[in-house]
């Protein structure tokens, strides 16, 4: 079994799961966070057609307990989870059901819907939340996890070791098209 070993000088970000109360805060935060740090990877028109049906807020997440928050000062700056459903991205605005449970044995866990807030970028938050996930999916039993990456994502990712296993295009509204990388690791 492999893990990420602490980084010298770096403290992990305390965090707590997510609340249904949160949701209103996470719907201001991730919007601020796509619009800001994928800025260099996606056009204007592409960011804006995936807010909401690809980057929204995934009740889901928060009803199973997986999901994530770092805070300041009581504020959310930092959110992100993993997920024992089928669904490998989407928020709420994209689904009509509950999505199927996965199975340990067989399938691979799925890590979720990750979004720092830009002024708060590159202080160890996603690299937090991500060792939270990961000691979360094994204690859970899967072995195994995908991920459908974004670009700004994946270096995060790669950081921790998961490997690029297909990149493709999600087709969204208006025949607009957003370029993402499948990435799965052995834990
Ligand atoms: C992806 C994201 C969550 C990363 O969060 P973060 O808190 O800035 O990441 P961390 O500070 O923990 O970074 C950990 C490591 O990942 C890598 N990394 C993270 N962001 C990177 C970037 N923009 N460029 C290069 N490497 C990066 C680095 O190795 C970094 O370590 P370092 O800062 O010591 O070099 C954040 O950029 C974000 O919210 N992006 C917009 C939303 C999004 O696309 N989310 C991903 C959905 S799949």
């Amino acid at each position: 079994m492999s893990s990420i070993s602490p980084i010298p000088g770096t403290e992990p970000w305390p965090l707590r799961l997510a609340h249904e109360a949160d949701v209103s805060a996470l719907e201001a935060l991730i919007p601020l966070s796509v619009r800001a740090l994928q800025s260099p990877y996606y056009s204007q028109a592409q960011i804006e057609a995936a807010l909401g049906p690809i980057f929204g807020v995934d009740r889901q997440l928060i009803r199973d307990g997986t999901y994530f928050i770092a805070e300041q000062d009581g504020v959310i700056i930092g959110c992100g989870g993993w997920s024992k459903r089928r669904a490998l991205y989407g928020g709420d605005s994209s689904r009509e059901h509950e999505d199927e449970l996965l199975d340990p044995q067989r399938d691979a866990a799925r890590v979720r819907a990750f979004f720092v807030h830009p002024d708060w970028a590159r202080r160890g938050i996603g690299r937090s939340i991500m060792a939270a996930c990961e000691q979360a999916i094994r204690d859970s039993g899967f072995r195994t996890v995908d991920i459908v990456a974004t670009l700004a994502g994946e270096p995060l990712y790669a950081f921790f070791g998961y490997a690029v296993v297909e990149r493709y295009d999600i087709a969204m509204a208006s025949d607009m098209r957003l370029p993402v990388v499948k990435m799965n690791k052995r834990i």
